[in-house]
């Protein structure tokens, strides 16, 4: 408790109590039984309301509170801990057979004693456990080795589908087990924002909810709309005394749905091997109809009485099995081969084909990658392709039907030119693919520019998204970045999105055609509305503010081949200032750390080009930052090098290589002869201690680093 704040009265302990019990009512229903009982506008008042107060008496705040769901609290690193009993991965085959001899053998060994199955589906997520005592949820944890996990409590509590309260009868400890998933709809919507934001999208919604739980700040975590599947209830000091229904997986699991669980509703209760085989044999197909991934059934022996006799092989209970679905294959005639230019300039060949109906959805289009890809498959006119559709949603070519091939089946020649503005492609040596040089005057990628220069890690002017850029394009106010910072008010009110608005080769994401549910759509992303008065001032004072961006940044957004943020931070601090870059050789610039001869020469041709000096000539006579600008706070790391690993409590890692930076030391990568500390953290990296050992390069704490510069 907050010794400053003054006691809560009565009354705001009262409203606290109305508000939590509302809140968590509405919640429930919503999220739930997908019944919304208020607007948006009221429950964010009550949610306000209930904050509000809560920061005026901090004492009234309690962890169960459903203002934790908008996260807030920042884990810098993720406490280790050792489940009470360990999380066991499950025995899984791809073969029905093996499904067979699993029933077969559970029958054998339980020899007349009667029993079911239960069979339910393996979401395909990031497994955890979550402990509740006497109704509240003290802790989340993922599943780790098995044996220790890291601690995502914060993180786990703005997952709505996650009670933070119990409701109604619940056992007085026990741990709560099930996937994170994340729902395909939201996953996209999120990977398509990251694309906008210039950050690296997730490959999958798998790795996209293991990657939010691990996300430092929870308020982030809150906004990604994971979703808790429960699929098993354990106790951890033994399960007697239990109320009759805790003796079966499909009664504990009834029970949890009346404590508020989400429990998805296709879990089948199953006495013989029909009923398994047809439960599978439904969801092999209805699975595309799912509004979040699967990647198979799981089998459980339903009586927990009977899982102690049935016992355990090397790493996984003799109880349950998973029946994993194999990738859905087809084969469908080759139209067209098609190239399609991304925001990079590098080209992509797609395989139009024969439209095929392939697990939920239709395909008729699929990536051919790059040319090396191409020339592995040995593509030819008229070929029959092999598609599949596994686990994701993107379908994908993994072979040629050579059965169907005709004898007399010419190869396809790779295109010599950019489907967009005819010029020749080039090919980097030792690269893929080819890529269009014209970087200035291709569109996708004159549109690509122009967005990774307003990204939120380079000018970060997010008034300006794909759909705008593209407005000014169309009404020919915008052919580089310069021309941004001529725009002027009258210019952008009024402005509409063009009636042809297609999506661009470049704005189009790699659409694979798909009807139905999962797949990802090609239909045009909605025209950006007409700029008004407040839309055109807001993209004059973002383009403003974009001018404190320092200079390294600025460097950043140019978007010179292979120059990332990294990079640009190094050339940066190297060079001083554009002017000293810009006359750089060749040899001057691989003189800078981390700068390889290509990136040098990728530098040098950028500034040697007039049309890029003249741009930035017009930005620096806008305003924009054209040099370092110190940030030194003292000088008590000069001369150091101190490589930093593993995970701290005060700072994220990129922190404290740059408070390291702004003391006057060098933070490196690689420990060597010349690295002065090793600054270790929680999960320092044992390689490293190692080297550290071997060198005599001394270790030093967190805590000895904060006495070096004096504290904060
Ligand atoms: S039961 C001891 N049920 O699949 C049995 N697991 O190897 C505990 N999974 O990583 C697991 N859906 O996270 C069970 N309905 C389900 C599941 C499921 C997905 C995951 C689980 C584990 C893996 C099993």
């Amino acid at each position: 408790m907050d010794l400053f704040s003054t006691p809560a009265p009565d009354s705001a302990r009262q409203r606290v109590a109305e508000l939590t019990q509302l809140i968590d009512h509405y919640n429930y229903e919503y999220y739930m039984n997908d019944r919304s009982l208020v607007s948006d506008f009221e429950f964010d008042a009550l949610l306000r309301e209930l904050m509000d107060l809560e920061r005026q008496y901090p004492e009234l705040s309690l962890p169960t509170s459903p203002s934790r769901r908008v996260g807030g609290e920042v884990n810098k690193t993720f406490r280790q801990v050792t489940h009470r009993l360990p999380m066991l991965s499950l025995g899984n085959t791809y073969s029905i057979e093996e499904i067979e001899d699993f029933e077969a053998r559970t029958r054998k060994l339980l020899d007349g004693t009667p029993f079911t199955y239960t069979c339910e589906l393996k979401y395909d997520g990031v497994a955890i456990g979550l402990t509740y005592r006497r109704g509240e949820l003290v802790q989340a944890v993922t599943r780790g080795n098995g044996a220790v996990g890291d601690d995502i409590t914060a993180n786990a509590r703005t997952i709505p589908t996650i009670p933070l309260r119990l409701r109604g009868d619940f056992p007085a400890d026990f741990e709560a087990r099930g996937e994170v998933v994340y729902p395909f709809e939201a996953f996209e919507a999120m990977n398509h924002q990251r694309e906008a934001d210039g950050d690296e999208p997730f490959a999958n919604p798998r790795n996209a909810a293991s990657g939010s739980l691990k996300l430092q700040n929870s308020a982030e975590c809150a906004k990604r709309k994971l979703m808790f599947c429960m699929y098993f209830m354990m106790f951890p000091d033994g399960d007697t005394g239990l109320a009759p229904q805790y003796s079966t997986h499909y009664g504990r699991l009834e029970a949890a749905k009346q404590m508020g669980f989400k429990v998805q509703p296709y879990i089948r209760e199953c006495k013989d091997i029909d009923e398994i085989k047809a439960f599978i044999d439904h969801w092999d197909t209805a699975r595309w109809n799912l509004p979040f991934g699967i990647d198979g059934v799981v089998i459980k022996v339903n009586q927990t009485p009977l899982w102690d006799r049935l016992g355990m092989t090397a790493k996984s209970p003799r109880w349950a099995i998973a029946y994993k679905f194999k990738a859905e294959r087809v084969s469908t005639p080759l139209l067209e081969v098609t190239y399609q230019v991304g925001r990079t300039g590098v080209v992509t060949p797609v395989a139009n084909m024969q439209p095929v109906w392939l697990g939920g959805t239709t395909v008729k289009r699929a990536t051919l990658n790059n040319a090396d890809f191409m020339a592995k498959l040995d593509i030819r006119e008229g070929d029959h392709l092999l598609v599949e559709k596994g686990g994701e949603i993107i379908p994908k070519i993994v072979g040629i039907d050579l059965d169907q091939r005709k004898p007399d089946a010419r190869p396809i020649a790779y295109t010599q030119v950019c489907p967009v503005c005819g010029t020749p492609l080039v090919r980097a040596e030792g690269e893929a693919g080819y890529y269009c040089p014209n970087q200035d005057g291709c569109l996708p990628q004159l549109l690509g520019h122009l967005e990774h220069f307003v990204s939120r890690k380079a000018m970060d002017i997010d008034s300006l998204g794909s759909e705008r850029l593209r407005m000014l394009y169309d009404a020919g106010l915008v052919r580089n970045v310069a021309d941004l910072y001529d725009l002027r008010r009258e210019q952008l009110v009024g402005l509409e999105g063009s009636k042809l608005a297609e999506p661009t080769a470049a704005v189009a994401e790699f659409a694979l055609e798909a009807e139905g549910q999962g797949g990802g759509s090609t239909a045009a992303a909605p025209r950006a509305a007409t700029i008004q008065e407040k839309g055109a001032d807001n993209i004059l004072k973002a383009l403003e503010e974009s001018k404190q961006v320092p200079f390294e940044r600025v460097l950043y957004a140019l978007g010179i081949r292979y120059v990332g943020e990294v990079g640009a931070k190094k050339l940066a601090r190297y060079f001083g200032n554009m002017e000293a870059l810009m006359d750089a050789s060749v040899m001057d610039l691989a003189q800078v750390e981390d700068v390889g001869e290509v990136t040098a020469v990728a530098v040098f041709d950028f500034f040697n080009n007039p049309q890029h000096r003249q741009i930035v000539e017009r930005l620096k006579n806008a305003g924009l930052q054209m040099e370092v600008v110190d940030t030194r706070i003292s000088n008590v790391l000069e001369g150091m090098t101190i490589v930093v690993s593993g995970t701290f409590e005060h700072f994220s890692r990129d922190e404290i290589k740059t408070s390291i930076e702004q003391h006057g030391g060098k933070a490196s990568g690689s420990i060597s002869g010349k690295t002065t500390y090793l600054l270790a953290g929680a999960k320092v990296g044992p390689e490293k201690l190692k080297k550290a050992e071997k060198l005599g390069v001394p270790l030093l704490t967190e805590e000895g680093y904060l006495e070096l510069i004096g504290g904060f």
